[in-house]
């Protein structure tokens, strides 16, 4: 099998790693746009939650991941999340991760909306990098040829007769800007986020929405895209900077500019209340008394956190704050997308010979908001997942996810030949637009206007030129446009407030762990 992985975080690492050992005869090539050390995976503090021992249970961890994601989280899904977590993570440790330990016992740190001290963590608050770290060694060692500055364009694809179309290769920008092709059984998408579609965000540049541009160019469904994860807390200021959630894990709080700890009258766990509804609060509270509210860490003692934070207390020193002795100004920013390709458990697609896996895919696990580290674990669970189905593919030839149960409402269908018009753009006024109307809460004549603008945006190019090939940042710029008008379809479609998805122009539905009360939004291509 000729299998082509794109993206170098967790996901894509741990697909290429496990296919290349797993997968007879497999040719694993490895398509990363920057180097293989930049990705979200690199920059994430908190850690990877996973069940812990007792008192802790896998039914714990899956009622704590359903009921943050506001009950539209499949429970099949979460089930296989906190059920495979365990030998994910020992999967992890033999292949050279070192999770930090107090006398030789992994340490777990408590989260908020987790029932028990679950989150693992490294170097205190660099968990991403050395994730990164160890698996790029271990990368290293297979036979998997990598490629780096190199940007996914398209994935091909081939006719079948009498079957839907299947995966027959992938297009690539090379670092010199031409476009190549690479033959390809099977492509599994693992770009991770799309944190550039707004102005304020906790993700790296490279994080453009390209997986899921890609797979609805190649006319795979994608889902709950409305849904976007803000993180409560980043340094306020000209360079935002995540404060991990793990901060207020240890004790941590926010206080509005009188000094009053706010979070106490808006839900029973205060500060440790689900990530959407501390944003919330956070971005209602700067609203009312115009200022960023302060994050106060001081009481955690000037000494354990300087040991237990060293990436944040350097952050806020480079920004002039000494966050051991003094609160810092936090705001929310964009984080995490729930929403993405649509998969079975197995990360496959709609499109036979298409895989996702990592946050570039909606496996189901996060629903409406995701519990805090579960996203390290999903990553490492479905990759591990999907090797196992790409070795069955190997044998048997591609299929399709089959339709996945729970109600599905179709957003109207994205024209991907007719939408965009002539108006040239920047970046920023697509950031700016949609952290406006498409944020944190929503609107339908919000939506509107921004689906209005969107649709006069021009669409880049994906074309090389003669003189001058083609650019990564045209590259970039089409897939967030394309993404940033399914995200907007997407959140038009549902009407009602659930998680993250907060409309100002309906009452919450509210949390209810019987999924199949709840609905999802599809967006798919128009045929
Ligand atoms: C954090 O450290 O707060 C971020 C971890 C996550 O997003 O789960």
């Amino acid at each position: 099998m000729k299998l082509v992985v794109v993206g170098s975080g967790l996901a894509g690492l741990l697909v290429a790693i496990e296919a290349s050992e797993s997968i007879a005869d497999a040719e694993v090539t490895l398509v990363t746009k920057g180097s293989l050390l930049e990705s979200n995976t690199a920059w994430a503090q908190g850690g990877v939650a996973v069940v812990g021992p007792q008192p802790d249970t896998v039914v714990s961890h899956v009622t704590d991941t359903r009921r943050a994601g506001a009950g539209l989280s499949d429970p099949a899904a979460a089930m296989a999340l906190a059920a495979d977590g365990p030998t994910a993570i020992d999967r992890l440790l033999e292949l050279g991760v070192t999770f930090d330990r107090e006398g030789g016992v992994l340490c777990r740190a408590l989260e908020a909306a987790h029932s028990h001290p679950r989150v693992l963590r490294a170097g205190g608050d660099a968990t991403g990098a050395e994730i990164v770290r160890a698996l790029v060694v271990a990368l290293n060692d297979r036979a998997v040829t990598v490629l780096e500055h190199t940007h996914a364009i398209d994935v091909e694809l081939r006719d079948r007769a009498g079957a839907a179309s299947e995966v027959a290769g992938l297009l690539v920008r090379t670092p010199a800007g031409d476009v190549e092709r690479l033959d390809a059984d099977a492509v599994v998408l693992a770009t991770g986020g799309a944190g550039q579609l707004y102005a304020t965000t906790t993700n790296p540049a490279v994080a453009t929405a390209d997986g899921v541009a890609i797979a609805l160019r190649a006319g795979a469904e994608v889902a709950d895209l409305e849904m976007v994860q803000f993180h409560p807390t980043v340094l306020a200021g000209e360079h935002p900077f995540l404060v991990s959630e793990a901060v207020r894990g240890e004790g941590a709080v926010l206080l509005d500019d009188a000094g009053r700890r706010f979070m106490v009258d808006v839900h029973p766990d205060a500060e440790l209340a689900p990530r959407d509804v501390v944003a919330r609060a956070i971005a209602g509270q700067e609203a009312r008394q115009g200022s960023p509210v302060m994050l106060d860490a001081t009481r955690l003692g000037a000494a354990a956190i300087a040991q237990r934070f060293p990436t944040i207390v350097a952050a806020c020193a480079e920004r002039g704050l000494d966050i051991t002795t003094q609160p810092v100004p936090v705001t929310p920013a964009a984080h995490y997308w729930m929403g993405g390709v649509r998969t079975d458990l197995a990360g496959r697609t709609s499109v036979p010979g298409l895989w996702a896996a990592g946050e570039v895919a909606c496996t189901g696990v996060h629903g409406a908001n995701r519990l805090a580290s579960n996203s390290l674990l999903e990553a490492a669970v479905f990759a591990r997942r999907t090797v196992v189905a790409l070795a069955e593919a190997a044998a048997t030839g591609p299929r399709a996810a089959a339709p996945s149960g729970g109600a599905w409402t179709a957003a109207a269908p994205l024209d991907l030949e007719d939408g965009p018009g002539a108006a040239d753009w920047d970046r920023a006024q697509l950031q700016d637009l949609l952290w406006e109307y498409a944020g944190l809460t929503r609107d339908a004549d919000g939506l509107a206007r921004a689906a209005h603008v969107l649709a006069g945006f021009a669409t880049p190019s994906l074309l090389p030129d003669a003189m001058f090939g083609l650019q990564a940042r045209d590259v970039e710029d089409a897939n967030l446009l394309l993404a940033a008008r399914a995200l907007v379809a997407a959140a038009a479609a549902r009407a009602d407030s659930l998680g993250a998805h907060t409309r100002r122009d309906s009452l919450p539905v509210g949390a209810d762990l019987a999924a199949d009360t709840q609905h999802h939004v599809l967006v798919a291509p128009l045929r």
